[in-house]
């Protein structure tokens, strides 16, 4: 019909484009992305060098999860939008997790609502991964997990983005008990309250409560086996460790179950516990730790409550560098290292999202080969050292 239309006056009017303009426009074409139905425009088989219909943008992607949950998506053909602070050198190697032209880093400020909305418009995904496990000058807990949450929930609401899922934490509470904090950790009360703030602005959004989180450059094994976690080889633990349960949960499976989540459209709505297979006392998986770096004999563990120098010890560290604890000491990381784990019967875990959990078992040797005492003096090529026996399992 718009043909008819355009070359009817052709014949009779010098060419002044006016005429094709006016039926281009009629024709319903529109470059406002809003209206794109981006999953319609999947192309190949689904491996990295397709198209799967998911324009993804994962906030907090330079984080340590953030490697895992990128690679992932890069695998199977996500377009992803990286928004980061600071340098791009910082995350240039995610660039290549997805094939050439699938990811675009942008720089973005949690506090600048005009570069969150430049980052998420184009997007049908939007990962919240950004997170800290201190406070610092210009970030206090709640700028960062609660009104950033927020501010990233309402405007992708905004932008149209179908999909938002957010990391919050295993234990999010807003009275968790005390331990060494009279008041409990403010991390996990920020987290609780930042979920609440998500589900405000964004009720279909996915949430995640992560348990400790252990793989490479982890926050979790590499904490507890920092030489300035311990003094020599004696190793102060609240109640030598043997009041708290953890269950760790193995980097990948994590990032699986983001990608599972991001793939169904059922999860909409729900929290995810993302916890591992198993329960340990918290004094057995450090003796275990230590008895794979073959430091057993030595390593002796002792309650901390009763050690004034350690106190000292964190409060000197704070007191030097603040901003960025010299080896992840301080005070909230201890509250939360006291805090037991408590997985809520009535809320999925990464298995209702078919991940196959990693057993520590099997991958704690691996995570803490490169620490091993005498690794690279024959004691191996000579006479492999028998696997040491693992922790017991708590109920
Ligand atoms: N790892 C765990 O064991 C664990 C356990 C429970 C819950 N979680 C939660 O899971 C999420 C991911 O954990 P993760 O271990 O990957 O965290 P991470 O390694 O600390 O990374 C956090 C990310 O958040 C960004 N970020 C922090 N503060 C920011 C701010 N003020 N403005 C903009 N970006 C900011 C960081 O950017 P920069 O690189 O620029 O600093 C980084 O990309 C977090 O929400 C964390 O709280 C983690």
């Amino acid at each position: 019909m718009s043909a008819i239309t355009y070359i009817g006056p052709q014949v009779f009017k010098p060419q002044t484009g006016v005429i094709g303009i006016t039926c281009i426009k009629s024709c319903k074409y529109s470059n406002e992305t809003k209206h794109l139905n981006i999953s319609a425009l999947k192309r190949g088989t689904g491996g990295r060098s397709s198209f799967n219909g998911f324009v993804a943008t994962v906030f907090g992607a330079t984080g340590f999860t953030g490697r895992y949950v990128v690679n992932r998506l890069g695998k199977i053909g996500t377009q992803m939008i990286l928004p980061y602070r600071g340098d791009t050198m910082d995350l240039i190697r995610l660039k290549v997790s997805g094939d050439l032209g699938q990811i675009y880093f942008h720089p973005y400020n949690l506090r600048d609502e005009a570069s969150i909305k430049q980052a998420v418009k184009y997007s049908n995904v939007v990962i919240n991964l950004v997170g800290r496990d201190w406070e610092t000058k210009n970030f206090k807990f709640n700028d960062v997990h609660v009104d950033g949450a927020r501010r990233l929930a309402k405007i992708s609401k905004e932008c149209g983005v179908e999909r938002f899922i957010h990391v919050s934490s295993l234990n999010a509470s807003d009275s968790p008990h005390g331990h060494v904090l009279s008041n409990g950790s403010e991390f996990l009360k920020s987290k609780f309250a930042g979920e609440l703030a998500v589900m405000e602005e964004f009720p279909e959004a996915t949430i995640f409560r992560p348990s400790d989180i252990y793989g490479q450059e982890d926050r979790f094994l590499r904490y507890f086996i920092h030489e300035w976690r311990r003094l020599i080889q004696f190793m102060p633990v609240w109640k030598k460790g043997e009041a708290t349960i953890k269950q760790p949960c193995y980097v990948a499976d994590f990032a699986a179950g983001i990608v599972a989540a991001m793939k169904d459209p059922d999860t909409k709505g729900k929290i995810y516990q993302s916890v591992g297979p198993k329960r340990y006392q918290l004094s057995e998986l450090l003796d275990w730790f230590f008895r794979v770096l073959r430091r057993g004999d030595t390593y002796t563990r002792y309650p901390m409550e009763y050690d004034p120098f350690f106190t000292l010890k964190v409060y000197l560290t704070n007191r030097v560098s603040p901003s960025y604890p010299l080896a992840n000491l301080h005070w909230e990381r201890i509250e939360r290292e006291c805090v037991t784990d408590v997985v809520q019967k009535d809320l999925p875990t990464l298995e209702d999202l078919g991940v196959t959990l990693t057993h520590m078992e099997d991958q704690i040797p691996y995570e803490l080969k490169p620490w091993t005492l005498g690794l690279y003096h024959g004691v191996d090529a000579d006479e492999p050292m028998p696997r040491p026996h693992p922790p017991k399992v708590a109920v």
